[in-house]
């Protein structure tokens, strides 16, 4: 079976349909969601709407701080985080839809295990919080701990960089590894990158496909200025927001 992950959609609708899209073409059975549907973006409710249909979504720290309090949110984020808030309150709507928007939020799982595949939005040790970046492979005890947790293959997001983490301390980006990484035996992360913010340097959406044993590596176009002036129409989310879309970082 081949499945999609996508992750870090960040309310980039933009970024989400044409991922979407390019999914359809890919014979894939099913999409799973690792998290952060929502803040940054402008369009929180449509991107709720259309990943209520994915095999399952899990809860990253960005529907964790919209139902309890993001404390360690910066300010900017915190000011997408409060306007993210009202929009699902927002009286506009029908009451009826927004229940389904915080029992979606409400009912998001923090881990999925399938067969001796882990999921997660951060990283096993702190579910929706904790990120895996590249320097980290350098950082033995955690990544020593964090394989430990892991059954052989775990899947993440949260960090918005895509690569592979092996247990001979490699970090391998989806360049290196022409797109393509083959799990062999051993134990690896595989972060897929994200969907609506990528922070790689590449400003394409990023998202994997997997059939049980080859990952691979998607970068999708999309309309990237639509995004961004989506972004500044929203007087209330900080500009920045849009020109990070716009530079990949
Ligand atoms: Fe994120």
């Amino acid at each position: 079976m081949r499945i999609a992950i996508i992750s870090d959609i960040h309310a980039n609708i933009e970024a989400l349909t044409s991922v979407l899209d390019h999914i359809s073409s890919q014979k894939v059975q099913d999409i799973v969601c690792l998290g952060d549907v929502i803040g940054y973006g402008p369009n929180p409710r449509d991107c709720i709407k259309i990943v209520k249909n994915a095999r399952f979504c899990l809860m990253g720290n960005h529907e964790e701080a919209v139902m309890f309090y993001g404390e360690d949110f910066n300010e900017k984020a915190r000011q997408a985080l409060e306007w993210t808030k009202e929009q699902l309150n927002s009286p506009q709507f029908d009451r009826s839809e927004n229940y389904e928007m915080w029992n979606f939020l409400g009912g998001l799982e923090e881990t999925r295990t399938e067969g001796d595949v882990y999921f997660v939005h951060g990283s096993p040790r702190v579910p929706t919080k904790e990120y895996m970046v590249p320097t980290d492979i350098r950082n033995r005890e955690k990544m020593t701990e964090i394989f430990s947790m892991i059954p052989s293959l775990c899947f993440v997001g949260h960090s918005h960089i895509p690569g592979v983490y092996t247990d001979s301390f490699q970090f391998l980006s989806p360049d290196r590894l022409g797109g393509t990484y083959t799990h062999q035996g051993g134990k690896a992360l595989v972060n897929v990158g994200s969907v609506g913010q990528p922070r790689d340097g590449d400003r394409r959406a990023s998202y994997a496909l997997f059939n049980g044993e080859v990952v691979e590596f998607r970068r999708v176009e999309y309309d990237v200025e639509a995004a961004a002036k989506d972004i500044l129409a929203t007087r209330a989310l900080p500009p920045v927001l849009a020109q990070r879309l716009i530079e990949g970082w």
